[in-house]
This record gives structure tokens, sequence and C-alpha cells, in this order.
């Protein structure tokens, strides 16, 4: 599986601000939004352009535009607040939403809502969800995407464990991830560590 590590120093810059547990909800907003901007200009690295014809004020030359723009996925709720950042960059996205919640005492994942087009053959797709962890939310959500038909998936993190990232390529899904940092290990409650604690709890508040 593909694996880019983001380490600009902008980026290395927000996931700290992300990590500190002084950070409040409207800071760590912030920092998930510019990081995401990060995060979405290495995923789209080595997209074809389409070229058309424009004039500057001086004179004629060729533009550019993605020729394939992808489709965002936020995977609800810590993903939502990747979406504005992403489409600030891909205005033309459209963007489908997945509801996912993990279970506190298995970890599993449980799907509770997809909105989804019919389709995804042909077109790419960036998964946003800050946290790979266990790597079963990102599976599952791979998963669904495939079975539309989708075989040119991004997983784009915030952060992920040694775990998900092998449990992403063990699934042998046609994906690749772009993260700011593999960290070290996951806890005996399947948390992220060092992470950021909980990326929804965080944005949103505990609820
Ligand atoms: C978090 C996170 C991922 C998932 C990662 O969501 O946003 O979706 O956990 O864990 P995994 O890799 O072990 O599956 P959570 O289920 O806490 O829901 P939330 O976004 O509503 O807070
Ligand atoms: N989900 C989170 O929000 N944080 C983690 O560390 C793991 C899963």
């Amino acid at each position: 599986m593909d694996v880019r590590v983001v380490e600009h120093p902008l980026a290395l810059a927000r996931l700290t601000t992300m990590r500190d547990a002084r950070t409040d909800n409207a800071a760590f907003r912030a920092a998930l939004r510019d990081l995401t901007l990060l995060l979405v200009v290495e995923a789209t690295r080595g997209f074809g352009t389409a070229t058309f014809p424009i004039h500057t004020p001086v004179a004629r030359t060729e533009g550019h535009r993605l020729a394939n723009p992808p489709i965002l996925v936020p995977v609800l709720r810590a993903g939502l607040g990747m979406v504005d950042a992403a489409q600030s960059l891909l205005p033309e996205a459209q963007v489908g939403f997945v509801g996912m919640a993990r279970d506190e005492e298995t970890h599993l994942p449980t799907p509770y809502m997809e909105s989804l087009p019919p389709t995804l053959v042909g077109r790419p797709v960036f998964v946003l969800d800050p946290m790979l962890a266990t790597g079963g939310s990102m599976v599952h959500t791979v998963e669904l995407l495939t079975a539309r038909g989708a075989d040119d998936v991004t997983a784009v993190c915030v952060l992920a464990a040694p775990e998900g990232v092998r449990a992403l390529a063990d699934s042998g899904l046609p994906v690749r991830l772009v993260t700011g940092s593999i960290d070290e290990r996951l806890n005996d409650s399947a948390y992220i560590v060092p992470g950021l604690g909980d990326a929804g709890d965080r944005q949103f508040g505990a609820v």
C-alpha cells in the first residue's frame, strides 16, 4: 500500500496544536482545517489536469483544471471537520457521507448512515477521517465504496496507528494513505498513543 506521511513543518506545527490537551474546541477545529489543506495538497499530487484556453490581461495562454476531481467522503462525526478545507481546495468536488461509530467495548465499527452516489466507477475518492486507529472504520468505509465500483481510494487521516496501517494494507483493498503521522501504538482502549484523544469530542465536545 502506498503510504505518505506529510512532514511539512506547518503540518507538524498544526499537529502539535491538535495533540496538546490544553487546546480548546475552536483552536482544535482551526488546526484541523489547516492540516487538512496540507494533507489534501499531498493527496492530489500527481492528479492529471485538463488544459483549456484562457486570456490573461496580457496574452492568451493555457489554463489547467483537475481532469477528474475526487469525490469527498467524510466519516461522521470526526471527518466533518475536514470537509470545508477539502472543499476550499476542490470546490468542484461532490460530497458523500458515511456514519460510523466505534463500539467502546469491542472497538468494532457500527455503521449508521450511508449517503453515496450509486456508482463510483472511474471516480477517485478521498475518505476524510482524522483517526486511523484499529483500522476497522476505514476498512469498512472502503468496502462500502468498492461495493459501488470505486477502485482508486485515498484515506486522508491526521493520525494513524501502526495497527491501522497494517489492517488497511492487509485488507487488499484499492486504497492508499495520506497522513500527518504514524504514531507509536494503540492503548488498551484502542486509542492512538500519543495521539490527540477523541477527535470527535475535541471538535464538538463530548455528547
Ligand atoms: C473515531 C474516528 C474513526 C474511528 C477510528 O470515530 O473518527 O472513525 O474512531 O477508529 P478505528 O480505526 O479503530 O475504527 P468514533 O467512532 O469515535 O466516532 P465519532 O467520529 O462520532 O466520534
Ligand atoms: N478515535 C479517536 O477519536 N481517537 C483515537 O485515538 C482512536 C479512535
